[in-house]
């Protein structure tokens, strides 16, 4: 007994046989270095350096797929040269970094600069341009340089408009003394298209794309961090390339390949093994993609629910669409619905296929003609149990389960 609760206070304590620092594998750790990412480093750093002598950089804008490194980049290069100005004494420089998935309204974005740059503004209360010129003015009452980064920046204009980032790109026709720089940065390279003119010509003084990542390049990003996190000698060989084929084959996405080693990590702590193998990591991404299908699953309208429910009950596997559409009428029946039509449960089915629920296949059959062929492209145990989060779905199921159990 004694051995089995010091064994739990132990992993409470976050004492890990295998990992030293778990935090080091997570998204939001900016590591000391950054393996195949010193070009973009360093042309960000000469970029930003402007700042060094009281001028204003260009506003950059950058852009690349997820997980590319974009956010990391710039973080790093702030810290450094938020570290050189500690150690030479200097401040004329100020760096506001604010992410606008979590700041997605004008005040809140006010705000967080305000904080960075250290202005005291309340909470609420205020308008916004109240807001703004408070900011203008405690910036332009010192001579200093304050470049904002807003990243993720498509969440905030998808939500409140382009005002913000408009009147931030102008804000230097007003200031005397002070100047104001602009880091943009999305990952939705569409948005990019959907911007003003006005506004994308002065945040894109200078553009930047990032590219993904190859399985290599992940490799050695994730060598350099498991270095950092894992006890050593417990990762296998083989388990860092295996995650980085993985998320090299989706786009080149460090932060999946990144959460993949993590989890095969915390798999094998919870298997109370002693090193993290091939096998864990396999289980880590069965797992990762099961649950990423659930969350999909999770968000269906409820008639294609209805569809994977038909399926799932059939054991995952319709001949036809004609025989799935059977099941899905008399769950439909069972639920006092009114069914669609079958047409309709056909898209459904197209749809559920595109977003790789299931997949779906025209055989032909002889003499009977082509028929479509539907499978379910997960466990159909897991599609039961998301399914079931909705009562009426989860009553009907656990009918159906006890009716075969009789
Ligand atoms: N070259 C690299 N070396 C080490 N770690 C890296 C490197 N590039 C990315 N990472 C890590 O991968 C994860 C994702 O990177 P980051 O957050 O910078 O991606 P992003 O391009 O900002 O993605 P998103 O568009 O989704 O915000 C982070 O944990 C980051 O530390
Ligand atoms: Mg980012």
């Amino acid at each position: 007994m004694e051995d089995v609760v010091s064994e739990v206070i132990k992993r409470a304590l976050g004492e890990s046989r295998i990992f030293k620092n778990r935090e080091a594998l997570s998204s939001d750790y900016v590591p000391d270095r950054l393996p195949h990412r010193e070009e973009y480093i360093k042309k960000i750093a000469e970029l930003l350096s402007p700042v060094l002598r009281v001028e204003k950089p260009s506003n950059i804008f950058i852009y690349g797929l997820t997980g590319t490194g974009k956010t990391a980049v710039v973080k790093y290069v702030i810290k450094r040269f938020v570290e050189h100005a500690e150690k030479v004494g200097i401040d004329v420089f100020k760096f506001s970094y604010v992410n606008c998935r979590n700041e997605d309204t004008n005040y809140r974005v006010l705000f967080k600069i305000g904080s960075d740059v250290g202005v005291r503004i309340p909470f609420t209360g205020l308008s916004v341009a109240e807001l703004h010129n408070r900011l203008r003015e405690y910036v332009d009452s010192k001579r200093i340089v304050v470049t904002i980064v807003l990243d993720e920046v498509d969440f905030l204009v998808k939500k409140v408009g382009d005002d913000l980032l408009y009147r931030l790109t102008r804000v230097n026709d007003e200031l005397r003394r002070s100047k104001v720089s602009i880091v943009g940065i999305t990952n939705d390279v569409k948005f990019v298209e959907t911007l003003d003119p006005r506004v994308k010509s002065s945040l894109g003084e200078v553009e930047i794309v990032f590219p993904p990542y190859d399985a290599l390049q992940l490799a050695d990003i994730l060598r350099e961090r498991a270095a950092l996190a894992f006890r050593d000698g417990v990762l296998e060989d083989g388990v860092v390339g295996y995650c980085a084929s993985v998320a090299a084959r989706e786009h080149g996405d460090a932060r999946r390949a990144l959460d993949l080693l993590r989890f095969a990590g915390e798999i094998a702590e919870r298997d109370n093994a002693s090193r993290v193998t091939v096998e864990h990591a396999r289980k880590a991404r069965e797992e990762l993609e099961l649950n990423a299908a659930m969350e999909v699953v999770r968000t269906l309208p409820y008639h294609s629910k209805l569809v994977l429910l038909s399926l799932a009950i059939g054991g995952g596997f319709a001949e036809s669409t004609g025989s799935l559409y059977l099941v899905y009428r008399r769950v439909c029946e069972a639920l006092g619905l009114e069914p669609l039509t079958q047409r309709r449960v056909s898209d459904l089915v197209s749809e559920l296929d595109m977003l790789g629920i299931l997949t779906s296949k025209v055989v032909s059959r002889g003499r009977y003609g082509k028929t479509r062929e539907v499978a379910l492209g997960v466990d159909s145990a897991a599609i039961l149990k998301v399914l079931s989060s909705d009562t009426r779905i989860g009553e009907y199921v656990k009918l159906l389960k006890n009716g075969r159990n009789r």
